[in-house]
């Protein structure tokens, strides 16, 4: 895929596809509620493709009808022994989670990925959930994982990494389990589970001490079904947010996005690098913050991101860091050591594409800076990915800025955004097979 430069600016309403990590919640806790559930604005995309399949795979009557999606759920303990192993392809989200909620089912099920899924860290879930009880067997820490499920234990649990996909598998986990689990979770992470299984009327409390929230679930009580309207996702807006704001003579307004506090790093740091961004029309959907947002083009300042701002927004570091490569000052991002183990080492690859594009930059522990400059002279166009769809698509937005530049294996991108090129290119973008 090439991205060429543009010359008019950004401007229109894109259509922003559903998030991807309300889209696999609202798969999996209407699959194992007592009920029917209408799920709209799904995101179809591989990932939540994967995940719908699984389900699918284990029994579970799932439908389109209409644009919604119908899930027949029948309870906690309704799902069935799949006939093969699950393959999740790319997806991280459902390995994670799954792996929760397959520990407390009746049978033994093995869990595969495509190469990029296989080569991440599983025994952070897999460790976590072994106090539950949990019998697991990972392949050197990583899938095919199996797991064999069994009546799990409820117990005290601290959570050492941040990361919601550990917290929400544990979660999972703790519905089947007997008794009361408590997890404390140290540093705040996105918390679409705790939402939607309050929605979906489970035995859980939360209650927030200084900088830790601690979650107690009562296990055994059954979900009771419910419909969800899945808002537009905020890491998917991001490559428009910044495309808008980095190319002159820009304008758009992304409708019905979700602006939820646990998530919205990208936007608080867009404000303190000056970025016109506008929020509005504030409401609440599934109990989910939804809000409009108006972006026009801006000049933007370099800005210090601590590393609280990882954990509020950790997969918008590669666009940001096309952001930050057009500011009229440097910019340092901190404490970004997860980020080497997301789809790919995005940490090397920002560091690597935004070096052959001309940028200034280096990482020193896990801290990355970026000094910008107004000319840059392109040393190798060709962005490596490997594989990864937010590389691929927050470099197609550099190319709209310093294009062409040839963007490698980027059909990565239908992990999570299939329409991005064709949306991009309806508001201004120059992009070509
Ligand atoms: C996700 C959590 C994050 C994020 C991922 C989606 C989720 O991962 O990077 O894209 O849906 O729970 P971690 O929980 O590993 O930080």
């Amino acid at each position: 895929m090439i991205s060429h430069l543009v010359t008019e600016g950004i401007r229109g309403n894109p259509n922003i596809p559903g998030d991807k990590s309300i889209s696999h919640r609202s798969i999996i806790i209407p699959s194992i509620s007592s009920g029917i559930c209408e799920i709209r604005n799904i995101l179809k995309s591989d990932d939540v493709f994967h995940t719908i399949n699984a389900f699918k795979a284990m029994g579970v009557k799932i439908k389109e009808e209409n644009e919604k999606l119908i899930i027949f759920g029948k309870g906690l303990n309704s799902l069935k022994k799949p006939k093969t192993s699950i393959y999740l392809g790319n997806s991280g989200t459902s390995a994670r989670l799954l792996t929760g909620l397959l520990s407390s089912q009746n049978f033994l099920t093995v869990l595969t990925g495509d190469t990029s899924l296989s080569k991440r860290p599983m025994q952070r879930i897999a460790d976590p959930l072994s106090k539950m009880n949990a019998n697991i067997q990972t392949t050197n820490g990583s899938l095919p994982m199996t797991i064999e499920g069994r009546q799990l234990i409820a117990c005290n649990i601290s959570l050492e990494i941040p990361s919601a996909q550990i917290k929400s598998g544990l979660m999972l986990a703790s519905l089947n389990a007997n008794g009361e689990t408590s997890i404390t979770e140290n540093k705040v992470t996105r918390d679409h589970t705790e939402t939607m299984l309050k929605y979906f009327g489970a035995d859980i409390q939360i209650n927030k001490v200084k900088n830790k929230k601690i979650i107690k679930i009562r296990g055994k009580k059954e979900l009771m079904s419910n419909n969800i309207d899945v808002p537009n996702d905020l890491s998917s807006s991001a490559f428009f947010i910044i495309a808008a704001l980095i190319n002159k003579n820009s304008h758009i307004i992304l409708k019905n996005i979700n602006n939820n506090p646990t998530r919205n790093g990208l936007i608080l740091a867009l404000q303190k690098m000056g970025a016109k961004i506008i929020l509005k029309n504030h409401r609440l959907r599934n109990n989910e913050n939804i809000c409009d947002i108006e972006v026009v083009s801006s000049e933007l300042r370099g800005c210090d991101l601590g590393p609280e701002f990882a954990d509020l927004m950790i997969d918008e570091y590669p666009i940001l860091s096309v952001a930050a490569s057009f500011a009229n000052s440097p910019s340092i991002f901190r404490g970004l050591k997860e980020l080497k183990i997301k789809e790919s080492d995005r940490l090397k690859l920002i560091l690597y594409n935004l070096n052959n594009c001309g940028v200034n930059c280096k990482e020193q522990d896990n801290d990355l800076y970026i000094y910008p400059s107004k000319n840059y002279k392109i040393k190798n166009n060709v962005i490596q990915t490997d594989y990864d769809h937010r590389i691929a698509m927050a470099f197609c937005v550099m190319g709209t800025k310093i294009g062409p530049l040839k963007i490698k294996d980027a059909e990565s991108i239908n992990t999570s955004f299939p329409t991005f090129k064709d949306e991009l290119n309806t508001l201004g973008g120059k992009i070509f097979e």
